[in-house]
C-alpha cells in the first residue's frame, strides 16, 4: 500500500531533493508537486519544479504553480542561500514537463476531493497554499490524513536568529495550519541540521555515474558554498527530504508530541515556533515534533532514490 501525497515546496536545493525522493520511493503515491512563492519568486520556484521533474524522468505528476506571496506582508526570498535561480549551481536545460493549468490550491482541493482515501500533504515551503486551502475549502480537513511540515525550530532561527525561513516567510499562514486541527508534525531545523550533505554523500551521488547524480552534486556543492559562507557550516543540511522521509518510514525520525505556538508578534522573533518540550506553559499538546534522525536510514532512501530514478 502506498501513501498518496501532495508535495508543497519552493525550490530550492533540498526541495529539489525531496522531489526525487517522493517521485522515487514506491511507499509514496505522489499525486500532485505545488508550488509557492519562498525561497524564490514564485515563477522561478515553479520553473525549477518543472526543471527538477524533466531531469528526473517525473512525467506522471502535475506541478501546478499557487501562491505568489504570504498572506499578510511582503514576500522575502532566500537568494543569499539558493542563488537569483533559486536552483544555482548546475546548468539546466529548458524543461519540457507542463505546467498545469490550474492553481495549486484548485490542484490540491481536486485531489483531495478525488482520493478514495485521505492524503498526506508535505509542506516544505512556506504554508500560504496550505492556509488557503483551509480557508477556501475547510471541510479539507477531513481529506487530509496528516500535513507533515519542514518548518520551525525546537531551538534556534536560520533566517533570523530565532525564526526558520519556511515558518519566518508566512507565520499567519503557519498559525492558521496549526489552529486547523489537522494532524501535523513539524521537522524543523533541529532534526534537519542532523542531515548534513558530508563529502562522502557528494561522492556517492557523484560515483552513481548518472547524469542525475552528477546534477544532485553539484546542487549539493553550490548549498555547501553558502551554509559555508552564512553559518560556517562544515556541509549543508538537506532539510526538506527528512520529512519526505517521515512518511515513508516513520522511524527515520524520533518524534514527541509536544504544544507548539507561532511567534506572529515579536519584535525580534516574528515567525519563531515556540515548542514547550518541557510543558513549562500549561499548554495542551498539539503537533508532533521531529528530535532525532537516524542518518543511516535517511541517507539509504535518499540515495537509493536518486539511484532509482537516474537509472530509470
Ligand atoms: C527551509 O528553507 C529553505 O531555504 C529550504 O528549502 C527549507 O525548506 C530551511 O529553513
Ligand atoms: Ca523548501
Amino acid at each position: 500500500m502506498s501513501t498518496p501525497l501532495i508535495l508543497d515546496c519552493d525550490p530550492g536545493h533540498d526541495d529539489a531533493l525531496a522531489i526525487m525522493l517522493a517521485a522515487a520511493h514506491p511507499a509514496v503515491d505522489l499525486k500532485a508537486i505545488t508550488t509557492v512563492a519562498g525561497n524564490q519568486t514564485l515563477d522561478k520556484t515553479t520553473l525549477n519544479a518543472r526543471r527538477v521533474c524533466t531531469l528526473a524522468g517525473i512525467t506522471d505528476v502535475p506541478v501546478a504553480a499557487g501562491c505568489d506571496r504570504p498572506l499578510s506582508g511582503v514576500l522575502e526570498i532566500a537568494a543569499d542561500v539558493h542563488g537569483e535561480s533559486g536552483l544555482d549551481g548546475p546548468v539546466f536545460g529548458p524543461p519540457t514537463v507542463p505546467l498545469a493549468e490550474e492553481h495549486a490550491v484548485d490542484l490540491m482541493h481536486r485531489v483531495l476531493v478525488e482520493g478514495s482515501e485521505p492524503t498526506t500533504i508535505v509542506a516544505v515551503g512556506p504554508l500560504t497554499n496550505v492556509a488557503t486551502l483551509l480557508r477556501r475549502h475547510p471541510e479539507d480537513v477531513s481529506r487530509i490524513r496528516e500535513l507533515v511540515v519542514m518548518g520551525g525550530s525546537t531551538s534556534r532561527g536560520n533566517h533570523t536568529p530565532y525564526a526558520e525561513f519556511n515558518i519566518y516567510v508566512d507565520p499567519e499562514a503557519a498559525a492558521e495550519v496549526l489552529a486547523s486541527g489537522l494532524p501535523i508534525t513539524f521537522h524543523g531545523l533541529n532534526v534537519t541540521h542532523q542531515a548534513l550533505v558530508t563529502p562522502d554523500v557528494v561522492a556517492r551521488f557523484r560515483g552513481m555515474g548518472t547524469q542525475l547524480g552528477e546534477v544532485c552534486a553539484e546542487l549539493m556543492t553550490f548549498f555547501a558554498s553558502t551554509y559555508r559562507r552564512l553559518w560556517d557550516f562544515p556541509a549543508p543540511p538537506l532539510h526538506d527530504p527528512v520529512a519526505v522521509a517521515y512518511v515513508i518510514d516513520r522511524s527515520v525520525v524520533d518524534c514527541v508530541r509536544a504544544p507548539v505556538r507561532i511567534e506572529v508578534e515579536g519584535a525580534h522573533t516574528r515567525g519563531a515556533t515556540v515548542v514547550d518540550l518541557h510543558g513549562r506553559m500549561g499548554w495542551a499538546p498539539n503537533a508532533d515534533v521531529g528530535l532525532t534522525l537516524h542518518r543511516d536510514r535517511f541517507w539509504e532512501l535518499m540515495t537509493g532514490a536518486v539511484e532509482h530514478l537516474g537509472r530509470a
